[in-house]
């Protein structure tokens, strides 16, 4: 893995900014910001877009006539954007810090930070993705997504137990505490 070329990304990336944003920070909350994601994230994304392992009608048409390296090199010019951050206010900033950081052992609710980190920045090693400076919308949809099944393919399903365990409220309100991380 790692070993796209930023520049070849570039020249490539004609199609994607229609909706991702010219440097990968999509400008409307109807597509993520790829921006600063980590590179190995971004080309396993692809791939499971490519295979089937991850469904969303409108990629899945987007990474059909991609080839191996085309991932790689898209992956490698994504990821080497800045991402802007988001904004939310102090009331919610204090409101999702509880459960991001500390989860809720009650409930069975592990800490996201313990995968994701205290920024957001998640663990590009551990295969954890960065979640910080996401529009909410998306954070909020991926969450649901996950707890419905319909992205189960996450390693070893980690997201899908955790997400089992959070109501919408939960939902809502760690989507907008990320974002501003
Ligand atoms: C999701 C890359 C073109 C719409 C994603 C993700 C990646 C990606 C890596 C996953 C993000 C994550 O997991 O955080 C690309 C690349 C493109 C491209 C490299 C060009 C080859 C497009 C275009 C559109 C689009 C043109 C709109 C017509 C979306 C949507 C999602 C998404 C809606 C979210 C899917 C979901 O909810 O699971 N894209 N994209 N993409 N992209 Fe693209
Ligand atoms: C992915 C949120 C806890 C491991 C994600 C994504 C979100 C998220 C929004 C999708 C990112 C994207 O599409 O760009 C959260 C929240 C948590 C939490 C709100 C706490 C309630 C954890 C924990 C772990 C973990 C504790 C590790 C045990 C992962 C992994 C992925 C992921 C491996 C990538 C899935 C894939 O490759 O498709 N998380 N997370 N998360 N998270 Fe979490």
């Amino acid at each position: 893995i790692a070993q796209g070329n930023i520049e070849a990304g570039k020249a490539k990336s004609a199609t994607c900014v229609a909706c991702h944003g010219e440097d990968g920070n999509s400008p409307s909350d109807l597509y993520p910001k790829i921006a600063g994601q980590h590179e190995s994230y971004l080309e396993k994304q692809l791939i499971q877009f490519k295979n089937g392992e991850r469904s969303d009608p409108i990629m899945m048409g987007m990474v059909a006539g991609l080839s191996d390296q085309d991932m790689k090199d898209l992956a490698a010019y994504f990821s080497a954007q800045p991402a802007t951050p988001e904004t939310v206010s102090p009331e919610i900033a204090v409101a999702g810090r509880d459960l991001y950081m500390g989860g809720d052992k009650e409930r069975g609710i592990p800490a996201c930070t313990a995968c994701h980190g205290p920024r957001g920045n998640g663990l590009e090693l551990a295969k954890f993705p960065k979640i910080s400076n996401q529009h909410p919308a998306y954070l909020k949809a991926q969450l649901e997504k996950f707890r419905s099944q319909a992205r189960e393919n996450d390693p070893n399903g980690m997201m899908g137990d955790i997400s089992a365990k959070l109501t919408d409220a939960d939902i809502e309100l760690l989507s907008k505490y990320i974002s501003a991380l």
